[in-house]
């Protein structure tokens, strides 16, 4: 009766089955994989959401890309890096996981191919399958920090290949596109008639001081591309629904996928009227929510550092930006049964590597957002069982 887009398999895995079981019996535990910043003790002011019953949002004006008054609060908000961006550019959506369906749409045939980075963000596998298309992985190295493997891009590239898909900064790994990767990413771009998608969600969230860092990937000249991001990640407020995209490239190619794009966007005018009607207030208001969030991560990375360097067997691996931190651990057990043991023993509950698809074992994948007493309190813990 079910599609083949959707897992033949979809039956809880063990680490879910042990925190169903956890729940069941009210035991608590720490999660330091909260990515809801919602759940992470931060100040929204209460009327942060007051516009969204203004009574503009009575008036029903549907438009395929979105309302011009968000459209042209968002290009402003890119002035926050010095950029100019044409708001005729920017597409509403109402999650960066709808970017992706759109996009996935506008590029590729069923069966086609897009490139995505490994380890990288788990929800990619489903994003892709649901829209009938192949995600293949390309590898990002560590060596005191991470980089593309450009020879397992070329690898990876097939005739099907419709798209590059970079997270930037990535999840878990939290890295940065650096300028001269992003130019062998162009060329690689035009040289397989590919375009650039470009996960911009956590820009904002710089933890280092590196200046070769390239941000806004879409604004170039050399192959159509486009950048995503969304008040979800911007401004903490997963709940408001409203994600966009930026295309950039050469200005014939935007016109030829806005063109197309617009036919999708107007089957499913998806983004209500409040939250655009909200979103040049929230933008605005939403920069102490972003910066309180950012000042957390980057004291919680400092503990984690310090922490884990306490402890030879490990390894906090660097971070340049995003909520996530990766601390590699020996691998004198499967990653799945330290987790496991570590929530069972310790009730601290992080991410196994592999959920991520790294490339060997073992690795534990944290987030940075738990308030610092919630991490204070775990690291110990952790890292104790990680060890032994
Ligand atoms: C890299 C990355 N892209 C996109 C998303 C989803 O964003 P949204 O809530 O806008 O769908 C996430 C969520 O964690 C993410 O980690």
């Amino acid at each position: 009766m079910l599609s083949r887009r959707l897992p033949p398999d979809r039956l809880p895995n063990r680490l879910t089955q042990a925190i169903n079981l956890l729940r069941r019996e009210h035991q608590p535990f720490i999660d330091l994989t909260e990515s809801n910043p919602t759940r992470a003790g931060f100040t929204y002011p209460t009327d942060l959401l007051n516009d969204f019953s203004h009574v503009e949002a009575l008036q029903y004006d549907p438009k395929p890309f979105g309302l011009a008054c968000a459209r042209e609060a968002i290009a402003r908000d890119y002035g926050r890096r010095g950029i100019t961006v044409d708001p005729s550019r920017i597409v509403l959506t109402t999650s960066t996981s709808e970017s992706y369906s759109w996009l996935f749409k506008l590029l590729c045939n069923a069966g086609d191919h897009v490139l995505a980075p490994r380890p990288s963000y788990p929800l990619f596998d489903y994003l892709t399958k649901l829209e009938a298309v192949h995600a293949k992985p390309y590898d990002l190295d560590y060596d005191r920090r991470w980089t593309i493997n450009m020879a397992s891009l070329e690898k990876a590239v097939t005739p099907q290949t419709r798209a590059l898909v970079v997270v930037s900064p990535n999840n878990p790994t939290g890295s940065f596109i650096t300028r001269e990767e992003h130019l062998q990413l162009m060329k690689f771009c035009k040289s397989h008639d590919l375009v650039l998608i470009a996960d911009e969600v956590f820009v904002d969230y710089p933890l280092d001081e590196r200046k070769e860092r390239a941000t806004d990937l879409a604004l170039q000249e050399t192959a159509l591309a486009c950048s995503l991001g969304g008040l979800s990640k911007s401004i903490g407020l997963p709940q408001a629904k409203l994600g966009w995209m930026l295309l950039g490239g050469p200005p014939s190619l935007c016109a030829t996928a806005l063109d197309a794009l617009e036919l999708i966007a107007d089957s499913y005018l998806s983004v209500s009227t409040s939250v655009q009607i909200a979103t040049p207030n929230l933008l605005t208001r939403g920069a102490l929510i972003r910066q309180e969030i950012h000042s957390r991560i980057q004291g919680n990375l400092k503990t984690l550092y310090h922490e884990v360097s306490q402890q030879p067997s490990c390894q906090a691996l660097v971070v340049e930006g995003g909520w996530y931190a990766v601390i590699r651990v020996p691998a004198t057990q499967r990653e799945e049964d330290l987790v496991l043991d570590l929530l069972q023993r310790e009730h601290v509950l992080v991410y196994p590597g592999y959920f991520f698809d790294f490339s060997n074992e073992a690795y534990l994948v944290i987030s940075l957002l738990p308030p610092p007493e919630v991490l204070n309190d775990a690291l110990p813990r952790l890292l104790t069982v990680a060890s032994s």
